[in-house]
């Protein structure tokens, strides 16, 4: 009797480790995300002239990234290699634990173009020229690490 429970209850210890690493991944994807929006509808059609210079818009954008680039370090741990977000077409590659030191790296890169980007942007001249330098930081990173689900 004792023996089943103290099965069973590392069997739901077992579980919620699972469900623990599978939140940290999908914070990730979360993040991505609104990475990915926030260049797309936001910070892209205001550098080609789309939509009109919103300095508002400009500063939550690079708030997410800031926040995004502060999370980034804690999100994968050895335990969640292997493990996918839901409903996604990409994925971690397993060079962020291959290749730790080079993907820290990447992680810095991408805080310190945030960090430039939020001293410098303040017109339009000065948000194309940053876009720029961030969009090299995402590419630069998914280049390597991540995946295309197939
Ligand atoms: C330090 C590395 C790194 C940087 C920098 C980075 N990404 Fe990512 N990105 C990843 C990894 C790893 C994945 C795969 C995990 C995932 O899809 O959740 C990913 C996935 C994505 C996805 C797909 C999300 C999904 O699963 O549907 C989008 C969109 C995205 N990134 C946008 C961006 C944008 C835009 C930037 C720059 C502003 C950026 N990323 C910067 C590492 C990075």
């Amino acid at each position: 009797m004792l023996r089943a429970a103290i099965v069973i209850g590392s069997l739901v210890l077992g579980a919620s480790v699972v469900v623990a690493q599978q939140d940290l991944v999908n914070q990730t994807q979360t993040l991505m995300k609104g990475n990915g929006k926030n260049l797309a509808t936001v910070l892209a059609p205001i550098a080609k002239g789309e939509k009109p210079y919103d300095q508002a818009a400009v500063d939550a954008a690079l708030a997410q990234f800031e926040d995004t680039a502060k999370k980034l370090p804690t999100l994968f741990p050895a335990s969640v290699k292997g493990l996918k977000p839901a409903d996604s077409d990409y994925s971690s590659s397993p060079k962020i634990w291959e290749n730790r030191a080079d993907f820290d790296a990447h992680i810095a890169s991408f805080a310190k173009a945030v960090a430039d980007a939020k001293a410098k942007i303040k017109d339009l001249d000065t948000l194309k020229v940053s876009v720029q330098a961030l969009g090299k930081e995402c590419g630069g990173c998914h280049e390597t690490f991540r995946l295309k689900n197939t």
